[in-house]
């Protein structure tokens, strides 16, 4: 058994090697993988979970990937956007939460009005202080501002770096798959669509922030047609090789009125049932958690579409953050990007509260008030 993973020790570990892994199937081996990978976290990261409040800004979006529910050509959707005040109420309800940072998620636009709003918004949260109201500032609050990342999509470096310069210290934009042919094969290729779903445009943005400074993260889905298990291998390579700070990488769950979400199924991966995806995921967050050992690696919320507990399964293999969403109910059962979104009416009161409770149960400890940065 211990042969299975010593091979994460070597300085040059091959995608094979780690497709084999992915590949395994006996429950002790990857009861083994997991609780090794758990130990890792302890070592390099103590035994916390940190909170990320997820604000998910708008679902308007300029791009049509394939798999998204809310691509722009999906007619069925109600656009939404919230109002300046609803984010900062949001922002203020993390803070005071004890969460540490903000994720402000939403779709791709460029236009100069949505960039400026933004850079105007990362200003205002990092103004927020624990224990303000809309009445007044604390004059007791400590002196803890919300971190702030942002996941927006590709941007022009110019955006990126004025964003940063506004407070925005991090920022998510996934590769979605490190396989070129498949990224080109879940993104539009033909037509105007064409120049804004090109992977060399995706890898420049994920360097661009890089380069500017931010706490960069990165990620993929896992379980999409035509993916391969050595396709998977080489994404843990990729993040390795570009040396990110975080991962969110979760399950590909289909959405009904998309165009990837009819080819589901008929691939290698896209016969898997849900608790193999679900392995499968836990599987991928424990060799990263081998491969880099000392980075953020998120348990996401598509994990808990395959099972309840789904995201606190992957806390026991090596993720260590988490993403309450604190998003307002009016809108947050528009926000689908998959099918069977959870906690859709839970508000964020009951998530936390919820996930408290989780967390308790499992003897996992909360990180409150803490940014959770490994560097
Ligand atoms: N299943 C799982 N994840 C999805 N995303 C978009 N659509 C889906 C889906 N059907 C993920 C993408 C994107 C992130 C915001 O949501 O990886 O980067
Ligand atoms: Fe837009 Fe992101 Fe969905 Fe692509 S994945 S359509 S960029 S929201």
């Amino acid at each position: 058994m211990e042969s299975n993973f010593t091979i994460f020790n070597k300085q040059n570990v091959t995608a094979e090697e780690i497709a084999a892994v992915l590949r395994l199937k006996h429950r002790l081996v990857l009861d083994d993988l997991f609780s090794k990978a758990y130990e890792l976290k302890l070592k390099y990261r103590g035994p916390y979970v940190y909170f990320r409040g997820l604000i998910e800004i708008s679902n308007m979006c300029r791009k049509n990937c394939l798999y998204c529910g809310i691509r722009g050509a999906n007619e069925k959707v109600l656009r939404y956007e919230l109002t300046n005040n609803q984010v900062l109420e949001e922002a203020q309800f993390a803070l005071d939460a004890g969460y540490g940072s903000v994720v402000l998620q939403g779709g791709e636009r460029n236009h100069r009005a949505f960039t400026e709003r933004i850079t105007w918004l990362i200003k205002e949260i990092k103004k927020l202080r624990k224990g303000d109201t809309a009445a007044g500032k604390n004059p007791s609050s400590r002196d803890i501002s919300l971190g702030i990342t942002l996941s927006l999509g590709e941007q022009t470096k110019e955006v990126f770096q004025e964003w940063y310069d506004a407070g925005a210290h991090r920022y998510l934009l996934r590769i979605e798959s490190s396989t070129r042919e498949l990224y080109e094969k879940i993104h539009p290729q033909e037509g105007i669509n064409k120049e804004l779903h090109l992977y060399d445009k995706r890898l420049q943005a994920i360097m661009d922030l890089k380069s500017i400074g931010y706490r960069t993260g990165t990620g993929v889905m896992i379980g999409l047609p035509w993916q391969t298990y050595l396709d998977l291998a080489r994404d843990l390579l990729f993040f390795k090789e570009i040396g990110v700070d975080m991962v969110g990488m979760g399950p590909y769950i289909p959405h009904g009125d998309t165009p990837l979400g009819e080819q589901y199924l008929k691939e290698e991966l896209g016969e898997l049932s849900n608790d193999d995806k679900l392995l499968l995921s836990l599987k991928m967050i424990a060799v990263l958690r081998h491969l880099m050992p000392h980075i953020n690696i998120a348990a996401t919320t598509a994990l808990q579409v395959l099972a309840p507990n789904g995201r606190e399964r992957a806390l026991m293999a090596g993720a260590n953050i988490i993403m309450p969403n604190v998003t307002d109910l009016s809108v947050k059962g528009n926000y689908n990007l998959y099918d069977g979104k959870p906690g859709v009416h839970d508000d964020a009161g009951a998530t936390k509260n919820q996930l408290e409770k989780n967390l308790e149960n499992m003897g996992i400890p909360i990180g409150w008030d803490s940014l959770g940065d490994w560097r």
